[in-house]
């Protein structure tokens, strides 16, 4: 039975943003938008060829400028309204659930919207529109080259911690829009499960993990999640 107090943990991937017009990484033959995986998310692509990577994620931050959140993002900010215990992780690197409303929210992967100094590691928000030309920017405090501040192969994503104690204390875990490809995030629902919570997928193919979730909606997010977010509420 779902109450007020239910402690809910969603994890989100690149599906939740496809009906806003993203696509997700596995829709097109292991690239990126054109780019090998490689090239653009790895921190050997970045040191190879750093202008290339730079301008393929001025790229994306322009896209954010062009599309909208959705009814899944939408339906998830009313089920955080609802609920008193609810945390959203997302390894999306979009910003379409905070704009929605969603506000307990961990970007796992990192976000597109902000910059990492290499050498001091300050962390800094890039301003729409002034910052999307092709120059590399530099840190306000020491001068330093910025990164983007995404977790690219091989790093390790953000806040494992506090993700993994809330996936611990959590009583009903949902996957949304992501394949089950991609530790430690595929692993979420193995922790969930092994502390006693609900477990439930909604996707549009049956992700790789799909037998081990206690139930699995196949379907578009926009379509599936306005629906148990109203049927929740009302219980
Ligand atoms: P994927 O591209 O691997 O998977 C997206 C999933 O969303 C697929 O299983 C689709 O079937 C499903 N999908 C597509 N449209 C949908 C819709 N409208 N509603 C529901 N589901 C839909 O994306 P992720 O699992 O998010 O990491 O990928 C995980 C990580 O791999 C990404 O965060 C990224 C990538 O490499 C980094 O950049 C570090």
């Amino acid at each position: 039975m779902i109450q007020k107090e239910t402690k809910f943990v969603i994890l989100t991937g690149a599906g939740i943003s496809a009906e806003s017009g993203i696509r997700t990484f596995r829709d097109s033959n292991g690239l990126w938008e054109n780019h090998r995986i490689e090239e653009v998310a790895t921190p050997e692509g970045w040191k190879a060829n750093p202008q290339l990577v730079w301008n393929f994620y001025q790229q994306r931050r322009k896209q954010l400028l062009e599309v909208e959140p959705n009814q899944g993002h939408e339906a998830l900010v009313q089920l955080e309204d609802y609920f008193d215990n609810f945390l959203l992780v997302t390894q999306n690197v979009d910003d379409l659930h905070e704009r929605a409303g969603s506000k307990n929210l961990i970007h796992m992967h990192g976000e597109l919207a902000k910059l990492r100094c290499e050498a001091c590691h300050h962390v800094e928000y890039m301003m729409d529109n002034k910052h999307l030309g092709e120059a590399f920017l530099t840190c306000l405090h020491c001068e330093g080259r910025l990164r983007p501040h995404i977790v690219w192969f091989n790093e390790m994503p953000m806040r494992m911690a506090e993700i993994e104690k809330a996936l611990s204390e959590c009583e009903v875990f949902v996957a949304i829009g992501t394949s089950g490809h991609v530790y430690p995030a595929a692993n979420f629902l193995h922790i969930a499960k092994r502390h006693g919570a609900h477990t439930i997928g909604i996707n549009l193919d049956p992700p790789e993990n799909v037998y081990f979730f206690d139930e699995f909606f196949q379907g578009k997010a926009g379509e599936i999640l306005p629906h148990f977010v109203q049927k929740w509420i009302q219980e």
